[in-house]
């Protein structure tokens, strides 16, 4: 057996949310970040060492600064180590965050989608973008069309990047608004929050929250202000509200057609029609080079429709293992997600 030159340890967690599936799918999301970012040669393969399970990661190159980046932006990476011989030496990996971690795990609430998947949706998709490096750099601009109680708006922020969100459910809208405004006050960020009613043209068109904070007074004064945007508006028309060819990456959870995760919008039990109104103006905001990363169900929505709706709407889809991401959740949900870019 050749042992691959480094060893990631994949959190607890990961099993607790995948089962048996965590390396596989942590595999996946590596490998493609690797091709994202130009890692040629990298390859990855899941691993045990004295019965401990690893992803190993093989790589003609010694990990650059990048390379520890990635592996820090992992979705599920606990703890990686460089193998010397027969040893494991561990290799300290820079702190990607800028925000308390709570800022992410606080809000429970029954639909939220699962953290670590959002994280892995939401790196896959930059890695599918032309400006991957965004993604590490601050430089990303995430919307999430149908963001709930903003799980992917809270890990877009702690990654230092700006985020629009925009969901029609207000119950989401006012929970998000009330406990971001409490966790920005409660940590003494200092911050900016409006919350207001949206009209456009002398049409109410719902309610907007935008919020600008740093993680420090200092970047805050120096300007170094991260931008947040919520519109509690429906999906399908966006016009007037954000730009188009603004967005990096459109990555959200789609409606998974069940009781528990399709509230709000009758269009929501039939998500490749919701899909097919909303993909023009996703598409709209999305700049030439950008990616739309969906997290789907496979019983209510294909695989293959929803790739043939995608390309409809004049995206293309990336080839390679249609199956790399798909995992079971419950008898009632097939999960998996499909990255297409612009
Ligand atoms: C699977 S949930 C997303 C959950 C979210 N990722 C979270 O962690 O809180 C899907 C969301 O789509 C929203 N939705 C459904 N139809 C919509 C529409 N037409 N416009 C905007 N949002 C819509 C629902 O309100 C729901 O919050």
């Amino acid at each position: 057996m050749h042992v691959p030159e480094h060893l990631i340890l994949l959190a607890p967690s990961a099993n607790r949310v995948y089962a048996a599936d965590a390396p596989r799918l942590v595999g996946a999301e590596l490998q493609a970040l690797a091709a994202g970012f130009g890692m040629t040669g990298a390859r990855v393969e899941p691993i045990t060492l004295a019965g401990v399970d690893y992803l190993g990661l093989h790589s003609d190159e010694d990990l650059d600064d990048t390379g520890k980046q990635l592996l820090a932006a992992l979705s599920a990476a606990h703890a990686v180590f460089r193998r010397e011989g027969d040893l494991l030496a561990p290799v300290r990996l820079p702190r990607l965050g800028h925000y308390p971690d709570d800022l992410v795990t606080i809000q429970k609430y029954q639909g939220k989608t699962n953290e670590q998947w959002t994280r892995l949706l939401l790196n896959v998709t930059a890695a599918a973008t032309r400006t991957p490096g965004r993604l590490l750099d601050g430089g990303l601009q995430v919307l999430d069309p149908m963001c709930g109680r903003g799980t992917t708006l809270n890990i877009a922020l702690s990654l230092g990047l700006d985020a629009i969100g925009v969901d029609v459910d207000r119950k989401d809208y006012e929970a998000y608004s009330a406990f971001l405004k409490t966790w920005m006050r409660q940590h003494r960020l200092k911050h900016t929050v409006e919350d207001a009613q949206l009209t456009i043209g002398g049409t109410k068109r719902g309610r907007r929250l935008t919020a600008q904070l740093a993680p420090t007074k200092e970047d805050f004064k120096a300007g170094g202000v991260q931008h947040l945007t919520y519109l509690s508006t429906d999906t399908t028309d966006l016009q007037g509200l954000v730009r188009s060819g603004s967005v990096d990456v459109v990555a959200t959870d789609t409606p998974y057609g069940v009781q528990h995760g399709s509230h709000g919008d009758r269009l929501a039990r039939r998500p490749l029609d919701l899909l097919d109104r909303a993909l023009p103006e996703w598409t709209r905001v999305l700049r030439t080079g950008g990616a739309v990363g969906l997290s789907y169900n496979r019983h209510v929505a294909p695989r293959d429709e929803l790739v043939a709706l995608l390309a409809d709407h004049g995206l293309a889809v990336a080839d390679g293992d249609p199956d790399a991401f798909r995992h079971r959740v419950d008898a009632s949900i097939d999960r998996d997600l499909v990255v297409a870019s612009k």
